[in-house]
C-alpha cells in the first residue's frame, strides 16, 4: 500500500524543525511501523538525503526507546501498542500519517523524532530504589507478599519508562511515570521503610525537571502502552501527603 507520510525533521535542539513530506509508495502490511521507516530511510540514503533519526532497540515491546506521535496520539491508534509493535496493517492504501517526536519542555528534541528522555532517569536516580545491606540471597518464603500486592506491584512494574504518558498529558506531567515507579516499590514489604522518603523525593525531582502537574485527565492512561492505570497516582499523592501533613524529619517538600 501507499502511505503518505508528514515527518518533524529538526537537525538539533537548535534547529526550528519542519514537516517534510514523503512517500512511501510499496508498505507491506506486515511491516512494524519501524520497519516502515527503515525502508523509507534507506530510499533517503539511496538518494543522498538524511535519514530520519528515530529511536529503538528491542522492537519488541519491552525496552522503552521507541515513541512517537502518530496523527497526534503517542504510539499511534492501538491500545496499550508501543510503536515498535504498531503494524502497518492497522492504516490503509493511500493514509496520511503526522509522524511528531514527544513534545513536552522537559524532552528537548534531539534530532526529528528523538528526544532526550534523561529527566526520567533522574527521577529514578532520585529515589526509585531500595536502600538495602543485600548480603547473601535470603529464602524466598522469608518475607511473604499477598496476591494482590504482589500483582499490583507487577502492574506498576510493566512501566517501560517510555515517556508516552508525558507527551500525551496537556500538562506534560509525569505523574503516571513516576507513581508507578514508586507504586511497584511501595507495594511491597521491602518498599516500605522508604515508602514517604521516596515520593517525596521523586515527586520533588519531577516538579523541578520542569514536567507539569496531574490534573486527572486521563490521556497517559489511554496511551499507555502498559495499561498502567491512574490508580498509582492516586498511591503515590497519598504518600506524597501523608509525608508532608506528618512533617517528617528529613523530609523536604516542595
Ligand atoms: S506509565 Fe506507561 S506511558 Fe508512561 S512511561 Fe510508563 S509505560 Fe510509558
Ligand atoms: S523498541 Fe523497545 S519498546 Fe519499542
Amino acid at each position: 500500500m501507499r502511505i503518505i507520510l508528514h515527518i518533524w525533521r529538526q537537525k538539533d535542539a537548535n534547529d526550528k524543525g519542519r514537516m517534510t513530506r514523503y512517500e512511501a509508495p510499496n508498505v507491506s502490511e506486515h511491516m512494524s511501523f519501524l520497519e516502515m521507516l527503515d525502508v523509507l530511510n534507506e530510499d533517503l540514503i539511496a538518494k543522498g538525503e538524511e535519514p530520519v533519526a528515530f529511536d529503538h532497540d528491542c522492537r519488541e515491546g519491552i525496552c522503552g526507546m521507541c515513541g512517537a506521535m502518530v496523527n497526534g496520539v503517542a504510539h499511534g491508534p492501538v491500545a496499550e501498542t508501543t510503536l515498535c509493535q504498531l503494524h502497518m496493517r492497522n492504516f490503509k492504501d493511500g493514509d496520511e500519517l503526522y509522524v511528531e517526536p514527544w513534545r513536552a519542555r522537559a524532552f528537548p528534541v534531539v534530532k526529528d523524532l528523538v528526544v532526550d528522555r534523561s529527566a526520567l532517569d533522574r527521577i529514578i536516580a532520585a529515589g526509585g530504589y531500595i536502600s538495602v545491606s543485600t548480603g547473601s540471597a535470603p529464602d524466598g518464603n522469608a518475607i511473604l507478599v499477598d496476591k494482590d500486592h504482589a500483582d499490583r506491584s507487577m502492574d506498576a512494574a510493566a512501566c517501560i519508562g517510555c515517556g508516552a504518558c508525558v507527551a500525551m498529558c496537556p500538562n506534560a506531567s509525569a505523574s503516571l511515570f513516576t507513581a508507578a515507579k514508586i507504586a511497584h516499590l511501595g507495594l511491597l514489604p521491602q518498599g516500605q521503610p522508604e515508602r514517604e522518603e521516596r515520593a517525596v523525593a521523586m515527586v520533588s525531582q519531577a516538579n523541578q525537571e520542569l514536567f507539569g502537574s496531574c490534573t486527572n485527565i486521563g490521556e497517559c492512561e489511554a496511551v499507555c502502552p502498559k495499561g498502567i492505570k491512574l490508580e498509582v497516582i492516586a498511591r503515590m499523592n497519598r504518600d506524597y501527603l501523608t509525608a508532608n501533613i506528618a512533617g517528617r524529619a528529613g523530609l523536604k517538600a516542595d
